[in-house]
């Protein structure tokens, strides 16, 4: 039981409508890890998110949450056992302020104390508590990624998707949402599941990486053996 992965991706094919995207694609994240996929783009890596997250369900293979098959459960039901999702795109409620968007991220949570979460949060990006009657829909992307973020972290997870947090924010916004996420699972925070176009970086703070090209495994290793391998550096890292 206690060697037992929190998230286990076992042979899944998903795709849309006819076309299948991901071919037999096989992944794990044990507790406490922060764990990235990297790949170029259109190789599938949203895809197998929103599989995941049960936006798309397997054709072949299952998803495993511990020992429980999640492969046909909705988003709600995943997000009622402890898995959240920051997606690439609108991930925020534009017309809603800093603080109701985060009021947003606990709302299926009946007793919840919303103000210790909400402290909480403000505590991981200050800026956020500076700006909280502000429309989200008028900050700035790397503010953005934070009330996202934050609205995820608002279920107190075990596990949080992010599909590229870094996607057109600045170089010094990287940084600081890089070294944000890293604080939070170092502070026994959630087990973490990032996809990166920026792969050096993700990588270095990863525990461990997958390659994830044409719908299907490349390579898997710690981080740190991804970063030194010649061909994932030739091919994946612009090396
Ligand atoms: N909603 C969709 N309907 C049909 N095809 C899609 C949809 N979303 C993505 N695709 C296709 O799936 C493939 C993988 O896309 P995606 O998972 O977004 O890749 P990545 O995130 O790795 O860039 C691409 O060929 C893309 O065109
Ligand atoms: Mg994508």
């Amino acid at each position: 039981m206690d060697n037992m992965p929190l998230l286990k991706v076992d042979s899944v094919s998903a795709g849309y409508g006819d076309s299948e995207i991901l071919h037999g694609v096989s992944m794990e994240v044990r507790e406490g890890e922060i764990v990235s996929i990297i790949g170029p783009n259109g190789a599938g890596k949203s895809t197998l998110m929103k599989t995941i997250f049960g936006l798309l369900h397997p054709r072949q293979g299952t998803i495993h949450l511990r020992d429980k098959d999640i492969s046909h459960h909705s988003p709600y039901q995943i997000v009622g056992l402890g898995m959240c999702y920051v997606p690439q795109v609108a991930n925020v409620f534009t017309e809603l302020t800093v603080e109701e968007n985060l009021e947003m991220g606990a709302f299926l949570l009946k007793n919840a104390n919303m103000d210790e979460r909400k402290e909480r949060v403000y505590e991981l990006f200050p800026r956020l508590k500076e700006r909280r009657r502000q429309r989200a829909g008028k900050m700035s992307g790397g503010e953005r990624q934070m009330v996202a973020m934050g609205s995820a972290l608002m279920l107190d997870p075990t596990l949080v998707l992010m599909d590229e947090p870094s996607a057109g924010l600045s170089p010094k916004m990287v940084e600081l949402i890089f070294e944000r996420i890293e604080h939070i699972n170092k502070s026994g925070g959630p087990a973490i599941l990032i996809v990166e176009q920026n792969a050096q970086l993700s990588l270095q703070m990863a525990h461990r990486g997958y390659v994830l090209a044409a719908g299907e495994n490349r390579f898997e290793g710690t981080g740190q053996d991804l970063l030194n391998d010649p061909e994932v550096g030739r091919l994946y890292l612009g090396g």
